[in-house]
C-alpha cells in the first residue's frame, strides 16, 4: 500500500449534524403523536433520508400514502436547512481541520463520501468545501451505504484502487460499506459499536501523527 488515499465520512466525522437531524425527525414525529428519542436517532445515523423516514413511522407504527411519505421528505429537510444554513467553522469537530492540514503537508489526497444530498452546502458553510478533491454525495449514488456505492466513486476521484483507500466514518453501515469495498475502515466514536473497523478512535483528535505513513508501509 505504498500510495494511499482517503475517504472522509462528514456526518459524525467532521461535523455533529446528527443532533440537527434528531430536532427535524423528532418535530415530524410530534406532529405525527407519537415519541422519537435520542436512541431512536441512533438507528438513523449513515441513512440515507427516505429509508431514515421509513424507519421513524415503523417506530410510530404510522402508515401513509407515498404521497404523504414526500411531503414528509420535504417538510423534515426544510426544518434541517434552518439548522444547517446557521453553521458555521467553529460547529467543524475537534481534529478534523488539524488531520486535514497533515494530510495535506504529507500530499494525501482526499475525498468526502456522505450519504446525505447537504453535504455541499455544509462543507461551505464550515468553509471546508475547496479542500476536498472530490465530492461524493447522496446526490451521487443510486444504492446508500452499506453499500460500497459511494465509497467506490470516491476511489475513482483519487485515482486509486479501492484497497489504497482508508474510509473514517462513525456509522455501521458506513463501516460495512468501507469493508465491502474492500477498503481499510476507520471507526470514530464507540468502539464496541463500530468493531468491525480496522482501526478505532474515539475521535479525530487521537489519530496518531504516523497514522497513514504506518499504513503505507504496510505490505
Ligand atoms: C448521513 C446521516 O450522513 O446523511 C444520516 O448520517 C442522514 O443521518 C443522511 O439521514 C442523509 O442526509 P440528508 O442531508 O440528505 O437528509
Ligand atoms: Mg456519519
Amino acid at each position: 500500500m505504498n500510495k494511499i488515499g482517503v475517504i472522509f465520512d462528514l456526518d459524525g466525522v467532521i461535523v455533529d449534524t446528527a443532533k440537527y437531524h434528531f430536532l427535524a425527525w423528532k418535530k415530524l414525529a410530534d406532529d405525527l403523536g407519537f415519541e422519537f428519542t435520542e436512541e431512536h436517532n441512533e438507528l438513523l445515523k449513515g441513512v440515507s433520508r427516505v429509508r431514515s423516514l421509513e424507519i421513524l413511522l415503523d417506530i410510530g407504527k404510522v402508515t401513509v400514502s407515498e404521497e404523504r411519505k414526500q411531503e414528509f421528505l420535504v417538510s423534515k429537510n426544510e426544518d434541517y436547512l434552518s439548522y444547517i444554513t446557521k453553521m458555521e467553522a467553529d460547529e467543524i469537530l475537534p481534529g478534523a481541520s488539524e488531520l486535514l492540514d497533515a494530510l495535506d503537508e504529507a500530499g494525501i489526497k482526499y475525498v468526502l463520501g456522505s450519504a446525505s444530498k447537504n453535504a455541499p452546502l455544509i462543507l461551505k458553510q464550515i468553509g471546508l468545501y475547496d479542500r476536498f478533491a472530490g465530492i461524493v454525495d447522496g446526490n451521487s449514488v443510486s444504492k446508500a451505504k452499506p453499500d460500497p456505492e459511494v465509497f467506490l466513486i470516491g476511489a475513482n476521484k483519487l485515482g486509486l484502487e479501492p484497497s489504497q483507500c482508508v474510509v473514517f466514518e462513525d456509522a455501521i453501515a458506513g463501516i460495512e460499506a468501507a469493508k465491502n469495498a474492500n477498503m481499510v475502515a476507520v471507526g470514530i466514536g464507540d468502539e464496541k459499536t463500530l468493531s468491525e473497523a480496522d482501526y478505532n478512535f474515539n475521535n479525530l483528535t487521537e489519530v496518531p501523527g504516523n497514522f497513514f505513513t504506518e499504513l503505507t508501509t504496510l505490505n
